[in-house]
């Protein structure tokens, strides 16, 4: 088993949340109303009904929070902000108390050693600009710059590494193509212009921060990746991964790394294909400084005419390890990794910016939360990490997803991804034995 002093020793060790996911008062102090407040108050949209009104309560036991890290050891923690706290309007004034919130954050997490590592877009965005098309309307990716610009003017005198978007694949196609994630449509032409709309405010965005950071900072995305494979070696079936492949990693990466949107795509597409202006192209292709990879499966595709675009069937192995909610497949980690550095050299260095497993956890009346599947899971995933760096690839750090078990969006209080087990009744945390296990690793 890899031990912390395997790896280099400048890297990265972290763990990581998001805004809705964990912060709560959703009402409070001045804080806008966000598409997943909206979403998870619809009925039949999350499991049981489940809200981020309270979530974790994270906003006012922030302090408690950012002592269970201190003691973990980490030297990094990912977090978002929440657009809707900081600009209740979405464009208009930025909210003092959200501001106040953010920098009592971040000065804690700075006196316990710990280095902010910030997310803008988590998903949450203001509902004022959805009433205004949201992210299908244009002008949403320069209200995100005009956002970004602020947060980063604001934070950027303590915040050294900054990620525009978390995995814009969900937001656009879980959100406007599959509709299992706010704003709840379905419709590809819509999904796919959305997808066009984040990576331009990306671009938009990355070049705000540095303008607005009074010092060198760190600018990049975080993309969840899946390398596909064909269930069988059926031509249909390898076509079909190629397809998969394109949807899910190359619609993201190429366009980021200068190269466009993949031909096979735009082809596949026809009229449903994006909008793009003169210029775009160039704009999301702005040079970032690092890639941050979100990684919990691979996928194992089957032609499936008769599904929706890119009409795949997926399947897992029943012979390998499952969590509540997914495959574990760690060797597609160091597949990923690999395939990254060597299509996308540009887009070098990487971090690792989540990585975790589902499982159904519960106390036992010894006040334990015994969890050797998440130890394992997250084990085999470090090895494959330390592998890839053994390979000479660039990888900088690795974030735990997640510190705290949390609103796992359309699962809602029932996917536990958490190192920490929290009781949404009392708001009680409990370390499970797989965060004493992190803890350890970390001091080895
Ligand atoms: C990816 C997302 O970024 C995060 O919000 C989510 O909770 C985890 N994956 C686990 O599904």
């Amino acid at each position: 088993m890899p031990k912390r002093s395997d790896f280099p020793k400048d890297f990265l060790w972290g763990v990581s949340t998001s805004a809705y996911q964990i912060e709560g008062a959703a009402r409070e102090d001045g804080r806008g109303e966000s598409i997943w407040d909206r979403f998870s108050h619809t009925p039949g949209k999350t499991r049981d009904g489940h809200t981020g009104d309270i979530a974790c309560d994270h906003y006012h036991r922030y302090r408690e929070d950012v002592q269970l890290m201190r003691d973990l050891g980490v030297n990094t923690y990912r977090f978002s902000l929440s657009w809707p706290r900081l600009i209740p309007t979405g464009d208009g004034p930025l909210n003092p108390q959200g501001v106040d919130f953010y920098d009592r954050l971040i000065d804690s997490l700075l006196e316990a050693g710990i280095q902010p590592f910030l997310t803008l877009y988590h998903w949450d965005l203001p509902q004022t600009l959805q009433e205004r098309g949201g992210w299908e309307n244009r002008q949403t990716a320069f209200d995100f710059a005009r956002y970004a610009s602020l947060a980063a003017s604001r934070f950027g005198d303590r915040v050294e590494s900054w990620i525009t978007h978390n995995e814009p694949w969900c937001s656009a196609f879980l959100g406007y193509q599959i509709g299992l994630f706010a704003p709840g449509y379905q419709n590809l032409k819509a999904a796919l212009q959305v997808s066009h709309h984040l990576l331009l405010s990306h671009g938009l965005a990355v070049k705000e921060i540095r303008a607005a950071c009074s010092r060198p900072v760190e600018v990049g995305a975080a993309l969840n990746h899946n390398p596909a494979y064909p269930y069988t070696n059926d031509p249909a079936d390898v076509d079909a991964a190629r397809r998969f492949d394109g949807y899910f990693n190359r619609w993201f990466l190429d366009p980021l790394a200068g190269q466009g949107y993949p031909a096979d795509m735009l082809a596949y597409y026809a009229d449903d294909a994006p909008e793009i202006q003169p210029g775009d192209l160039d704009i999301i292709a702005e040079p970032c400084d690092f890639l941050g990879i979100n990684y919990y499966e691979r996928e194992w595709v089957q032609d499936a005419p008769a599904n929706l675009p890119p009409q795949t069937r997926r399947h897992t192995d029943p012979a390998r390890p499952h969590t509540a909610d997914r495959e574990v497949y760690p060797e597609g980690l160091f597949e990923l990794l690999q395939r990254i550095q060597r299509d996308y050299p540009k887009l070098s260095p990487i971090y690792i910016t989540e990585n975790g497993a589902n499982f159904p956890d519960q106390i036992a009346p010894d006040g334990r939360v015994r969890d050797p599947q998440r130890q394992q899971y997250l084990e085999a995933h470090l090895d494959q990490a330390l592998r890839a760096i053994q390979a000479g690839i660039d990888l900088r750090g690795y974030y735990l997803w997640s510190l705290l078990d949390n609103f796992e969006w359309a699962l809602g209080y029932h996917g536990r991804y958490g190192i920490v087990y929290v009781d949404f009744d009392t708001q009680q945390r409990t370390p499970k034995d797989s965060a004493r296990w992190f803890q350890q690793f970390l001091r080895s």
